[in-house]
């Protein structure tokens, strides 16, 4: 049995995800439930680098179930990517007490999370990236969300561009994944979707996917682009030059990382939240709560941050199936 756990402190770090007021929320919910004090650390890393902190209790946590963003704010600290700024944050930890600390963000903030543990701090991680791209969990806070952001959005698009008969190129997030592009594409019935995990033959994959769905009768077409394999816009120029049509090309941005989290996502966050405090309180601290079949397990975050996990490229096949 672990020593009693009497205070931590919580954290969101990186790119924001929606459903991390949630977890947030089911951090210091659990913690009180459990009689442990929550400190609230403002901007990731960097509120530990510099001791800008609020103590937490169950009304400060009150109505941010449904609210996008995260009210601890979120940076990328590159202070605390230097061993002077780690010390610092050591320090803050040792200052306030901290027996742990829950980082909620992406891969950056893990690996953060590993040297804090390396100096004595015992962390856990809870995943949250709408990029979905964190090897030991099958799922990501904020990926449902943004997807369904990513829908509405192209929903919009195709209106006009049926309108119009016109080609619409949108690029979407996800970093070096395609995860996001995939199953938003899928989900729109896109005409070709470009990810970075599959090599790209600009003939097969775009010109002949546009020419297929003419000769079947269609007047506009649909190509989402994944961020990692290069701009909408060049590839809108290449269809252009190739084809002689002259597309519309929207990035969809930073509206995609924002909005109330969805169902899934306010669910999901809400139990990784709670299981993080139960790993800390169980003597599982300096782990990562993952997914794995619907279950939540913590993985040691040495061994989850060496963890992969793959586009499952039947989707692909799928998007294919759909295109006769
Ligand atoms: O990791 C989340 C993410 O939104 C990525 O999809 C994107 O590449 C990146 O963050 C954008 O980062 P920033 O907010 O710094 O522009």
């Amino acid at each position: 049995m672990a020593d009693k756990v009497k205070r931590i402190g919580v954290l969101t770090s990186g790119g924001d995800a929606p459903g991390m007021n949630a977890a947030v929320r089911a951090v210091v919910r659990t913690a009180l439930d459990n009689d442990i004090q929550c400190v609230g650390i403002r901007r990731g890393w960097n509120g530990l680098v510099h001791s800008d902190f609020f103590p937490m209790d169950s009304s400060s946590v009150s109505h941010i179930l449904s609210r996008g963003g995260t009210i601890l704010y979120t940076a990328r600290s590159q202070e605390f990517m230097t061993p002077e700024g780690r010390d610092q944050a050591v320090a803050t930890c040792k200052l306030l007490g901290l027996d742990a600390v829950v980082a909620i963000g992406g891969d950056g903030t893990f690996r953060g999370a590993l040297e804090l543990s390396r100096l004595g701090v015992p962390v856990v991680g809870v995943p949250a990236t709408i990029d979905n791209d964190i090897g030991c969990s099958h799922y990501t806070i904020g990926f449902d969300t943004a997807c369904n952001t990513a829908i509405e959005c192209i929903d919009k698009l195709r209106d006009t561009m049926q309108s119009h008969e016109r080609c619409s190129v949108v690029e979407v997030m996800g970093r070096h994944a395609g995860f996001l592009a995939l199953y938003v594409g899928i989900a729109v019935g896109a005409t070709a979707v470009l990810i970075p995990e599959r090599e790209l033959d600009f003939q097969q994959d775009v010109v002949e996917r546009i020419r297929r769905s003419r000769l079947q009768g269609n007047t506009h077409f649909m190509i989402v682009v994944a961020e990692g394999v290069g701009s909408a816009v060049d590839i809108g120029k290449r269809i252009h030059k190739e084809i002689g049509i002259d597309p519309r090309v929207t990035v969809l941005g930073h509206i995609q990382r924002g909005g109330s989290p969805t169902a899934r996502d306010r669910e999901i966050a809400t139990r990784m939240g709670y299981s993080a405090v139960k790993a800390i309180v169980d003597g599982s601290a300096n782990s990562i709560i993952g997914t794995h079949d619907g279950k939540l397990i913590a993985i040691p975050i040495e061994e989850a941050l060496a963890m992969t996990k793959h586009l499952q490229m039947e989707r692909y096949d799928v998007l294919e199936a759909m295109q006769v």
